[in-house]
């Protein structure tokens, strides 16, 4: 990959708080450059693959997620938090580390045997893409590969994607 997305992710300690180094993205976001080299080597990761939908996880994942879908010539399906989609949805809860939250698809996202591929920023503990494989498995969808920004690894969350391809432009 010629162009390096480390240099515009910004480092930001005690976020949201103390003890967290909060990886911030928006500096790629900001840069043209560096807006259009992440599309540009997300689409080289998911080269080859045949993509009906592209589903992407509130909020952060939206970002890439719909400007790689419409490169991709594929749809785009948001996931949302309990009580933002208007239609009917499918819901599915995942463990936080205190209590419980949960991510909602609307029914008619997914058609039966569409190939999808699952995007979000950040590959953290795994529990919302875990959730989100159960939403598009739940609605008949085939999950062709998981796509991050950043992976990261010292909190294996790939230890709970072992059956699916996850890739991730970069990892800490
Ligand atoms: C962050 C990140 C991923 C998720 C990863 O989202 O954008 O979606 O956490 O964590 P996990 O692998 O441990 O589940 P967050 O909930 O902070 O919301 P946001 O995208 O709306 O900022
Ligand atoms: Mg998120």
């Amino acid at each position: 990959m010629s162009f390096d997305i480390t240099s515009y992710i910004r480092d930001i300690h005690d976020f949201p708080k103390d003890g967290i180094l909060f990886k911030d993205i928006t500096p790629v976001l900001s840069n043209p450059k560096a807006l259009t080299g992440t599309v540009e080597a997300l689409l080289k990761m998911a080269e080859g693959l045949k993509v009906d939908k592209v589903v992407a996880m509130e909020s952060r994942g939206f970002m890439f997620g719909t400007l790689l879908a419409a490169r991709l010539g594929a749809g785009f399906v948001p996931v949302r938090k309990p009580g933002k989609l208007p239609f009917s949805t499918l819901k599915e809860e995942y463990a936080l580390e205190y209590g419980t939250d949960a991510l909602e698809m609307h029914t008619d996202a997914i058609q039966e045997g569409d190939h999808v591929l699952i995007h979000d920023d950040v590959l953290a503990t795994g529990g919302t893409a875990e959730a989100t494989v159960k939403l598009v498995e739940r609605a008949g969808g085939k999950v062709v590969q998981l796509s991050f920004l950043m992976d990261l690894l010292f909190l294996n969350g790939r230890d709970r994607l072992q059956e699916y391809e996850v890739k991730s432009l970069v990892s800490y």
